[in-house]
């Protein structure tokens, strides 16, 4: 039973105590008392297309405004978002890009510290402003630039959008405006993306998006929403070039290039992940990548993708470059070997129809029936060889993404040992 009062009392006596050594360091040194009731902020906003200014003023005297370093504190807070961002500034106003964000909660506080120590001498109560902005009708937009010249947006129509509404993009980009060149409709004909090419963007210059929904049935009334975007955050990387594979001493060596991109091709922008078949993805910051093999799999598929990492931070990966299949000793390419197999099995048949016509096929029938000959036993395996070889080669693709077999386990582990010997980053 003493226990369990004696607990609430402890909590608030160092409660107390914390609350008393607080406000001390506040006043820090000073005997001036806190004086929150003698400032007071008055907020309001003023809007433009893409933002909205939160200004606010103080009542101090002229005195004090000389006397003393003027700081605000603000806090503010985008509806439906748990995020609260605070700052501390100097001038008396904020520029807020509203965004997707349908309004935002906001206060600010004054602070007066002394010139030469920067102790705080007084401080304001919070004044709040709550700031509704129309209604918004899009949500999840998101912005892609790949293949160089190419722009993707995608967006989705609330549920709450009024019926007759239509979404319509454009964007600036270096003083100049681009209108959507095509857009993606949904089943009810909205559209719901935009799809461009044979653009040109300036890595370092902002892409202004506005998004416009334009309700017909309400006198053609307009929203439009913006959004800025950095070109080199959105760019999706092609796959990286020429991706090559060789076995030298014992190990698989892989090259490549970068592919191009619209901002900085300095090699140290990029970054890579090397797949192996189904082992684990490796990070690679050069251009090559040498995997060691104590006993060489019978088969495995290479393949690399790329994105921009040191330069500029970039979320989004390339695709995978084709797979580089490496057979035993030999490195395959698929294309080169089904074209290969194509190209084989019509000159079989050319040739299976050369000798129908040249030995007329009735003397076949009429004649007693001899062994095949060598050759056609040898074409034979060999074309079932190959086929088995194939399907071999199509299991081997849809494995990439499945688990480690056993089999590469033991391996695994050694191979993990011998790439933190060399430096590289965990397998
Ligand atoms: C500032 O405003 C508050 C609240 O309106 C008031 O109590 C205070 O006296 C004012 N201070 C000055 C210096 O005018
Ligand atoms: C977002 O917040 C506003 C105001 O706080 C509220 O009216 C609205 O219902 C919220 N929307 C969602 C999807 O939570
Ligand atoms: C779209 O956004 C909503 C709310 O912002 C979120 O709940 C939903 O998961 C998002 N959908 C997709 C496909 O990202
Ligand atoms: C990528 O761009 C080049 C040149 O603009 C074009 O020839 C090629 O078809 C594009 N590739 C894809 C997959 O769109
Ligand atoms: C961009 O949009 C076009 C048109 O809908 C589509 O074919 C293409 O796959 C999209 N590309 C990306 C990378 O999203
Ligand atoms: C955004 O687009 C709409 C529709 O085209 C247009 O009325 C509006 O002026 C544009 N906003 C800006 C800032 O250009
Ligand atoms: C029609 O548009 C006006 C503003 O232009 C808006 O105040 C009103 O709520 C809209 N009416 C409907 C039914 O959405
Ligand atoms: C890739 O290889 C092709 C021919 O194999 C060559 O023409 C091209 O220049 C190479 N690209 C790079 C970036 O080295
Ligand atoms: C191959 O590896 C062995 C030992 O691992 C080494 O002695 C030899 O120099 C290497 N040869 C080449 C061409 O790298
Ligand atoms: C590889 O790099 C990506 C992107 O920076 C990172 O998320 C991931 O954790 C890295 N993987 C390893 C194994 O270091």
């Amino acid at each position: 039973m003493a226990c369990v009062t004696v607990l609430p009392v402890m909590l608030i006596l160092s409660f107390y105590q914390c609350k008393t050594e607080f406000s001390t360091s506040l006043a820090s040194g000073q005997r001036k008392v806190m004086d929150a009731l003698g400032l007071h902020n008055v907020l309001w906003i003023t809007k433009h297309d893409s933002r909205v200014i939160l200004s606010w003023n103080n009542n101090l005297t002229k005195e004090e405004t000389e006397k003393y370093t003027v700081k605000y504190i603000l806090s503010y807070r985008f509806f439906n978002s748990t995020q609260e961002r605070k700052e501390r500034l100097q001038e008396k106003k904020k520029i807020i890009r509203l965004e997707l964000h349908s309004g935002f909660k906001a206060k600010v506080k004054t602070q007066l510290f002394a010139k030469e120590t920067e102790d705080i001498i007084k401080e304001s109560d919070w004044s709040e402003f709550t700031y509704k902005a129309p209604p918004v009708y899009i949500q999840n937009l998101s912005c892609i630039i790949y293949n160089i010249s190419f722009f993707n947006c995608t967006w989705n129509i609330k549920a709450e959008a009024p019926e007759d509404i239509q979404i319509f993009s454009s964007y600036r980009h270096v003083g100049k405006l681009f209108e959507c060149q095509q857009y993606i409709k949904n089943a009810r004909k909205k559209n719901i993306g935009c799809h461009m090419k044979e653009m040109y963007f300036q890595p370092s210059r902002k892409i202004d998006l506005n998004i416009t929904a334009r309700d017909f049935r309400n006198n053609s009334r307009e929203l439009s929403y913006y959004k800025t975007f950095t070109p080199q955050k959105i760019e999706k990387l092609n796959p990286p070039n020429n991706v090559s594979v060789s076995l030298e001493n014992r190990s698989i060596k892989i090259h490549w290039k970068p592919p191009p991109t619209i901002g900085s091709a300095n090699n140290k922008c990029f970054l890579y992940q090397v797949k192996i078949t189904d082992l684990k993805i490796v990070n690679v910051t050069e251009e090559n990548y040498k995997y060691p093999f104590h006993k060489p799999a019978n088969k495995c598929a290479v393949q690399v993708r790329a994105k921009k990492e040191i330069c500029i931070r970039n979320k989004i990966w390339s695709e995978w470059s084709e797979p580089v299949v490496i057979h035993g000793e030999k490195t395959v390419n698929v294309l080169l070997l089904s074209t290969t197999l194509f190209c084989l099995l019509i000159f079989l048949g050319g040739l299976l129809m050369y000798a129908c016509r040249r030995y007329s096929c009735l003397e076949v029938i009429t004649m007693p029936v001899p062994h095949p000959s060598d050759n056609i036993k040898t074409w034979l395996t060999d074309e079932t060889h190959h086929q088995q070889h194939m399907s071999m080669q199509m299991e081997m693709h849809s494995e990439v993404t499945v688990g480690i077999p056993k089999e590469n386990r033991d391996e695994n582990t050694e191979q993990q040992k011998c790439l933190k010997d060399s430096g590289l980053e965990d397998l």
